[in-house]
């Protein structure tokens, strides 16, 4: 391939697990130019990843394709209409930059999603969510080029399919995930703003700041030291958030647990079906704060499982299935990872 790209190209930096491993080759795509011009060598690149901030992404060994590491910037109003404005940024924007810039320019709707690591581009992938509120909310549309064809698809928010961290290019896995490159995503943001505070944990942070009539900056603000206080810096010690989603049960299972275990945590989902607290049930399996190698999950935060220095692909596999047996033979739950699992074994 005549591609100018970077061969064997470390990853470490670029995953927020700071896991070793190279990319035989690494393009980073930072302009629509070089995206362009290199469509012809993409589409003949049979093994390809489309890279964001690498916030959700375990890497298992050297990876023997093409890396494309998405860095294209931007962000502009896309115009109102009498409900709306909608805001545009390049899918290589720092997602929580971009929200905190939205805030700046008086257009609130975003402020629940303060912090969130990784960028613009993978936020609908796996529809980021916090604190009562998912991206797939306020997604308008995304424009996402076709590697095969080269051409540029737009896909609003029904075609993206979302769901609880959860879209089209997710479950269509490596094929979608390969094959179309988020370039940019629109937001809609309504002139009506309402503030988002059902969350437990924020509307305690507002209570205790004094807050009766929160601000889209207040409640940006009690996010931010919610997350602070909870979960770690990745630049502080490398985690890729969540680690396994909060498993969704049966009515049926989740009142033979609760009569069980009555303070597992439970939240009634639309469809009757009930979602668990994934972190609960970890902390009681005894896995909150304890280690495996180099790697263990988070003494504050159970869902989140850590680096603690030199850690390995093998090493968080291996405590992921330890932590996924231990709360099977338990809870009798089966509990799926988040993150996606890219390289050897
Ligand atoms: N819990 C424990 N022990 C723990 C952790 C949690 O008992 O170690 C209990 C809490 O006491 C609470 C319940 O579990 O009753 C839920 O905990 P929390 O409010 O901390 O939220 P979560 O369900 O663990 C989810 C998201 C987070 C998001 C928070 C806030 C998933 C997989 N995780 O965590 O998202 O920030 O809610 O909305 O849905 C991420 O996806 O990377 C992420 C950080």
């Amino acid at each position: 391939m005549t591609l100018d790209c970077q061969h064997q190209a470390p990853l470490a930096d670029l995953n927020t697990l700071r896991l070793p491993a190279t990319a035989a080759r690494l393009l980073r795509v930072d302009s629509p130019a070089t995206l362009a011009a290199a469509l012809p060598d993409i589409a003949g690149e049979k093994r390809r990843f489309v890279l964001g901030g690498g916030s959700n992404l375990v890497l298992c060994g050297d990876f023997d394709g093409l890396v494309l590491h998405v860095a294209l910037p931007g962000r502009a109003f896309a115009g109102e209409d009498a409900e709306a404005f909608y805001v545009s940024a390049g899918a290589g924007e720092n997602w929580h930059d971009f929200v905190q810039w939205t805030l700046a320019q008086g257009r609130p709707g975003l402020e629940n999603l303060s912090l969130i690591p990784g960028t613009v581009g993978a936020a609908p992938i796996q529809n980021i969510g916090a604190y009562g509120l998912e991206v797939g909310e306020r997604l308008a549309w995304l424009d996402a080029v076709d590697l095969d064809s080269g051409e540029t698809r737009r896909f609003d928010a029904a075609t993206c399919g979302f769901g609880y961290r959860d879209s089209v290019f997710k479950r269509e896995g490596w094929h979608l995930c390969g094959r179309f490159l988020i370039v940019s995503v629109t937001f809609r943001l309504a002139k009506a703003w309402t503030p988002l505070t059902r969350y437990a944990d924020v509307a305690a942070e507002l209570d205790a700041a004094g807050v009766a009539r929160p601000t889209p900056a207040d409640v940006a603000a009690a996010v931010i030291a919610v997350r602070r206080r909870k979960l770690p810096d990745p630049a502080a010690l490398p985690n890729a958030g969540s680690f396994f989603q909060n498993p969704t049960v049966s009515a049926a299972e989740a009142a033979r647990l609760q009569a069980a275990h009555p303070a597992l945590p439970t939240y009634a989902q639309a469809d009757g079906r009930v979602k668990l607290a994934a972190g609960w049930l970890i902390e009681q399996a005894g896995w909150k704060g304890r280690n495996l190698g180099p790697v263990g999950m988070f003494e504050k935060q159970a869902l989140v499982l850590v680096n603690r220095g030199g850690a390995r692909g093998a090493d968080v596999r291996a405590l992921a299935q330890a932590v996924q047996a231990d709360v099977l033979a338990r809870f009798g739950v089966r509990l799926e990872a988040e993150p996606i699992y890219l390289g050897a074994a």
